[in-house]
């Protein structure tokens, strides 16, 4: 084919070309292969460290530099060891698998982030290797464990609550009699003709007294045996207007100011309302008691669409702020547990029976403090109409 002279010298250029051809092909293949590998560990939700056989760290995904609050620049060409100082059963987990060649997890490790603080999370390292079986490195997932710590914790607080609750109607039960019969006693004895009344100090002292024991036993035994709530649809404003009426005096005497900023749009909440008015009674309460000087209760309420904390569902947001002393972290561990409390006098049950409360309407809560400046609890309440049903029900019959 073709002439011959010509043919004799333009092989090696196009076979040049050729040959530049299928680099360039090359090159652009393995570029986009390095692109889908790149791609693949980014979209990936757990975090991924590949640690080379010496130790230095080979790449790593968003995840996990989201996840240890270090950067991929921060990664490269650094050993493992140097990045993680502070996690010692991480740097254990690699080393074994670097040794064993076998697969070892964690599922409880506490990482330390790059800005010190800690997550949970749990870990597992892989070793990779060749064909012919030689290590090439070594493969870390680790997974954010936070959230299911959380939902474990809730767990057993409702676990506990629900034992507690049933040793609670007991005691109160047995202890509601005898309460009864003391008081009347006293002032029985208050009533006889030639009691002394010097001696009627002390008959005022177990009168004060046992009510004041009732009114716990009434406490707990309203946590332990809760009659459920009768939910309807109803104002959230309404609700609290109210109990602010009702509470108007001891929040004069106490000197607190409460400051509303409601959501003029929000909808109706489906709830018992006089369940919703000892939540919020229990939470100004202590908002009051965190203040002994007095100061702003604010109060704040917002729409919330499809709120996660709710299952995806439309909510009512409620916020009571305070400007007292807030807690530590410690305290926080602690707030809804029931007979918890700081205060002398206290029983403990306020906050427990608010999440109760919370709860039993499908709802959830949180609290949040700058110790020394205020607290801050948010209530989320599902809503009476769930906008969903409402767009479809529109939808075939125009805006209503
Ligand atoms: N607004 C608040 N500011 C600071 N600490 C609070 C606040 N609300 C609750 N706490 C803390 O939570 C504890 C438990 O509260 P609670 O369950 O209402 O019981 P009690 O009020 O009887 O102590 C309180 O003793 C207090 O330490
Ligand atoms: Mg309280």
């Amino acid at each position: 084919m073709g002439g011959g002279s010509e043919k004799a010298d333009k092989p090696g250029t196009s076979e040049l070309k050729r040959l530049r051809r299928r680099c360039e092909e090359l090159g652009a293949s393995i570029e986009s292969m390095r692109a889908y590998y790149e791609d693949l560990l980014g979209s990936l939700q757990d975090g991924i460290i590949i640690v080379e056989p010496d130790g230095h760290i080979r790449s790593i995904n968003q995840a996990a530099e989201e996840l240890t609050g270090l950067s991929a620049q921060m990664f490269r060409g650094r050993l493992f060891e140097q990045l993680f100082p502070n996690d010692r059963s991480l740097r254990e987990l690699v080393r074994k698998t670097m040794e064993s060649g076998r697969t070892h997890a964690d599922f409880d490790v506490r990482l330390t982030r790059h800005d010190g603080s800690q997550v949970v999370i749990s870990a597992v390292a892989s070793l990779i290797s060749d064909g012919m079986g030689q290590a090439r490195g070594t493969v870390l997932a680790l997974r954010d464990q936070t959230g299911i710590r959380e939902l474990e914790e809730r767990l057993q607080r409702s676990d506990r609550l629900a034992a507690l609750g049933t040793v609670a109607a007991g005691v109160a039960h047995e202890i509601r009699n005898p309460l009864a019969g003391l008081r009347g006693a006293a002032q029985l004895l208050e009533g006889e003709p030639d009691f002394p009344s010097i001696l009627k100090e002390y008959t005022s002292v177990i009168v004060k007294e046992v009510d004041r024991l009732g009114a716990i036993v009434e406490r707990l035994l309203s946590f332990a045996t809760p009659r459920g709530p009768v939910l309807r649809s109803c104002n959230l404003h309404e609700i609290l207007d109210g109990l602010f009426f009702l509470e108007r005096a001891p929040l004069r005497a106490a000197n607190v100011t409460i400051q509303r900023w409601y959501d003029p749009q929000l909808p109706e909440i489906l709830a018992d309302p006089s369940e919703i008015q000892q939540l919020f009674l229990n939470l100004i309460r202590n908002g009051v008691e965190a203040m002994p000087g007095g100061g702003d209760l604010t109060v704040q309420t917002r729409f919330e669409r499809s709120a996660k904390r709710c299952g995806g569902r439309s909510v009512a947001v409620a916020d009571i702020i305070d400007q007292g002393s807030g807690f530590d972290p410690e305290v926080e561990r602690r707030l809804f547990t029931p007979f918890f409390t700081t205060k002398e006098g206290g029983t403990g049950l306020g906050l427990a029976i608010c999440l109760r409360i919370v709860e039993d309407h499908g709802g959830a809560m949180e609290a949040t403090s700058t110790p020394g400046r205020g607290s801050r609890f948010r209530v989320w309440l599902p809503l009476a109409k769930q906008p969903e049903a409402v767009s479809f029900h529109n939808e075939s019959q125009g805006t209503a």
